[in-house]
């Protein structure tokens, strides 16, 4: 049998042709395993890829309102609208803003089909702390991105995000091809870094103070999570 494109199978679980852009990917994962099947808001989920383990909610300090990047569901978000503090997610997978959106129905909570960039490029709004959990902050240039989230901190904010650690000796852009290795290629990137390397980069973009480490995960052979909180000066 000849090999032609059109013999091949599809790649299985890759996108349809059609959706085969960086937002197509978000909704197939939003779509698929990337909704959190979570027993109980009440629990706390946290930063780390390991339910319950690492830092609560205190993490965030007193923050007077939140921005998400890169929201997903909100299962971290729903926890600081309980206690009256407005939230705003933003994501590009509207299956994730609809799960965000019932998950905070009643609550200081709204949510914006967006993408990052864009939406700190166009608000005018500041926060007292913006936030991404393995979202936004992961899969955009750092110094396209801090400069866009500093303006739109207020004096004071925090930005906190996780993801996980930089696979040693692969820094900075990381490239996957997440439609598989035929046919039109999606590129999806994600930017790596030490937490020494985070800390000159937020130090660069104006923030004045840097706390990144990665955290031990509760087996300490398996997997860490970087974490990173950097905050600005409180004069403007
Ligand atoms: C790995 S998921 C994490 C979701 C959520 N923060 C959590 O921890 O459950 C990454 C999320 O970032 C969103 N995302 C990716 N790129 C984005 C962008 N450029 N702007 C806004 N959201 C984005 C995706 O749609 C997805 O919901």
């Amino acid at each position: 049998m000849t090999d032609t494109p059109a013999a091949r199978p599809a790649d299985a679980g890759a996108p349809a042709r059609d959706t085969w852009t960086i937002q197509g990917y978000w909704e197939h994962y939003a779509a698929g395993w990337g909704v959190p099947d979570w027993p109980d808001d009440t629990l706390w989920r946290g930063w780390t890829q390991y339910p319950g383990h690492g830092p609560g909610p205190e993490h965030l300090g007193d923050p007077a309102d939140i921005l998400e990047l890169g929201c997903g569901t909100a299962l971290e978000l729903v926890h600081y609208a309980r206690r009256g503090i407005p939230v705003t997610g933003i994501d590009l997978a509207p299956a994730h803003l609809d799960a965000a959106r019932t998950r905070c129905a009643g609550l200081p909570a709204e949510f914006r089909r967006a993408d990052a960039t864009a939406f700190l490029a166009g608000t005018e709004r500041r926060w007292g702390a913006v936030v991404s959990r393995f979202g936004a902050v992961w899969f955009h240039d750092p110094r396209r991105l801090l400069p866009l989230v500093r303006a739109r901190l207020s004096p004071g904010g925090l930005l906190a995000f996780s993801h996980a650690p930089a696979v040693p000796g692969c820094y900075g852009p990381q490239g996957m091809y997440p439609g598989g290795l035929r046919g039109r290629p999606l590129a999806v990137r994600r930017w790596s870094y030490t937490p020494r390397k985070w800390t000159g980069l937020l130090r660069a973009a104006g923030f004045e103070r840097v706390d990144a480490a990665v955290l031990p995960a509760p087996d300490p052979d398996d997997l860490g999570t970087l974490l990173v909180r950097a905050w600005l000066s409180v004069a403007p």
